[in-house]
């Protein structure tokens, strides 16, 4: 008889231990680099470099992770953001996809800096091709700081990642307790822990340690629907250049980009996507000789539609509708994989 109450013991923690395994979401973290993974040489040195940490490092830092998720982590690269370029973002977008694909994954967390964080979440947003979670998050202070907010950050992001109700919301970033879209993130400023916003759209959600509550799905079109897709021989991505309006612009810089082999321009405009008349003029110019010029606005803030000022219709021009000028230039960018068209592309404005 005791023998027999041994054998249903152990069978009844064997039991427990796997299926507690078996229930944990599979989550992988992909890491990129930024001050998430920063290292400085006193706590309280406001200086230091980004990207010296690596992915095994982070996810040792929090060990929080094993009791909300099965976590793997990658090193996809390891640089301050705002070196981020095509070649990261394709091999980024390719594992993304890659690893969605398994059935065996749940979701992603990517840490990344926070320089360029919401452009490769958007471009991510876009390219994404399924409906499960990618969360991207970031901190402002170095991983050796004193109260650095990479380790909760990273917490909150896998815990998204593995949460079945991230589904369908299109990539996310979670940064300081908040779960913004792709869509909508912006930073707006240079050394603030909460230096994310997501203006009039609003936050998609906020996390308190990992318990999420959801305010919203995004409405434009992304991830498992989106048209666009990257190739898997893909290692480039076309040339868009951003050029920042003021008074007394010149149309010179306008020029140079379409010399230098800018496909399409971007114009951060004055007000509601506005420009010099010279400017306007040699936008004009150089649309007509197939650089497709799209208008968005320096404010950060409200939507640049189309004949307000200026007459796109007559000019061959793209109104960036809610995008501001980075995001503009990710979507600019693969539309331009498929035309050059300003109609078309105005469409892909207007619904992504
Ligand atoms: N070098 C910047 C970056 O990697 C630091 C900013 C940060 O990550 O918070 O984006």
């Amino acid at each position: 008889m005791k023998t027999y109450r041994i054998a249903v013991l152990v069978a009844a923690a064997v039991l427990c231990v796997s299926s507690a395994h078996a229930q944990k979401p599979k989550v992988v973290i992909l890491a990129t680099g930024g001050t998430i993974a920063g290292a400085a040489l006193k706590p309280t040195d406001p200086g230091y470099k980004s990207g010296a940490v690596g992915v095994d490092v982070l996810i040792d830092a929090v060990p929080q992770l094993k009791d909300i998720a099965d976590v793997s982590g990658e090193q996809i690269a390891s640089i301050g953001s705002q070196d981020m370029n095509d070649e990261v973002w394709l091999k980024l977008a390719k594992r993304v996809n890659e690893l969605l694909a398994s059935p065996d994954v749940d979701g992603i967390a990517i840490t990344h800096g926070t320089d360029t964080l919401e452009e490769t979440s958007y471009f991510l947003h876009l390219v994404t091709k399924s409906d499960k979670p990618v969360v991207l998050t970031g901190s402002m202070r170095p991983s050796t700081a004193m109260s650095a907010d990479g380790p909760l950050n990273i917490y909150n992001c896998v815990a998204i990642a593995a949460d079945p109700q991230a589904r369908g919301r299109g990539v996310l970033v979670l940064i300081d307790d908040d779960i913004h879209s792709a869509h909508d993130v912006i930073k707006r400023h240079t050394t603030d822990v909460a230096t994310f916003t997501s203006g009039e759209a609003g936050l998609v959600g906020v996390s308190l340690f990992g318990a999420q509550t959801w305010y919203r799905t995004p409405a434009q079109v992304h991830t498992a629907k989106s048209e666009f897709t990257i190739a898997a021989d893909q290692a480039t991505l076309p040339r868009v250049d951003i050029i920042y309006a003021h008074a007394n612009m010149s149309p010179d810089l306008i020029t140079a980009a379409a010399v230098n082999g800018a496909k399409g321009i971007v114009i951060a405009g004055v007000g509601d996507g506005n420009m010099t008349a010279p400017a306007w003029t040699e936008l004009q110019r150089v649309a007509k000789e197939g650089v497709v010029g799209v208008r968005s606005t320096r404010t950060n803030g409200g939507i640049t539609r189309r004949n307000i000022e200026v007459n796109d219709d007559q000019g061959g021009t793209v109104a960036s509708m809610e995008l501001n000028p980075s995001k503009a230039r990710v979507l600019l960018q693969l539309a331009l994989l498929k035309t050059s068209d300003a109609k078309k592309i105005q469409d892909y404005f207007n619904r992504y």
